[in-house]
């Protein structure tokens, strides 16, 4: 049997989109399902196009409920994927998918991360500091933001010439080009 991705997501998706293209024809795994916090992130958009469900929830049934546990075990979901989803993950939910809930990061965690941590702001930190090399860290999640057993880093060099918006497309390309393929080589690894 396929395994079952969920794809947690709080905005564009672009993230979500790439996975979503990658195992569209996989034989090893299938996204069953995407989630939001947001009704009006463009991930619901793109999980539409590819035909797949989306659950948009409130921040309550989040960490007041079973809820979202109940509907991830009822679909069988193998895996949870956190691609630009920005709250912190309960407890129950933790305890529910030991070792099988990823987030990505667009930083060389540990630099540049925690709370309020995300976006442009993660890319200035690192212009500010006049690091040479940036990238991206795909981690295990745990109770505290950002933190969790890394999987995989890839960076790339900040050149004199680079802005922010240079940056921050590179980190992109590496998310993109990283992200399905790390999320295929742990599945392969599950029984
Ligand atoms: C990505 O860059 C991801 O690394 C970041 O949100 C972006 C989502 O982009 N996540 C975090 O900052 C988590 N702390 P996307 O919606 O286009 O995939």
């Amino acid at each position: 049997m396929k395994k079952r991705i969920a794809i947690f997501a709080s905005g564009s998706g672009s993230n979500a989109q790439k996975i979503m293209e990658h195992f569209k024809y996989s034989s090893l795994a299938e996204v069953a399902l995407v989630l939001s916090n947001n009704p009006d992130a463009y991930v619901v958009q793109r999980a539409d196009n590819f035909e797949i469900p989306s659950h948009i929830f409130d921040k309550r049934t989040f960490y007041e409920s079973e809820e979202i546990i109940d509907l991830l075990k009822r679909l069988e979901i193998d895996i949870v994927v956190l691609a630009g989803f920005l709250w912190l993950v309960p407890q129950n939910l933790l305890k529910s998918f030991p070792n099988k809930i990823i987030n990505i990061h667009p930083s060389l965690l540990p630099k540049y991360g925690g709370k309020g941590m995300y976006g442009d702001k993660v890319h200035k930190a690192a212009l500010q500091a006049g690091d040479q090399e940036h990238g991206i860290t795909i981690h295990f999640v745990n109770e505290n933001f950002d933190e969790g057993e890394v999987i995989h880093q890839a960076k790339f060099k900040i050149e004199s010439n680079d802005t922010l918006e240079t940056i921050k497309f590179k980190g992109q390309q590496l998310e993109h080009q990283y992200f399905p393929r790390v999320i295929e080589n742990l599945l392969k690894k599950y029984n």
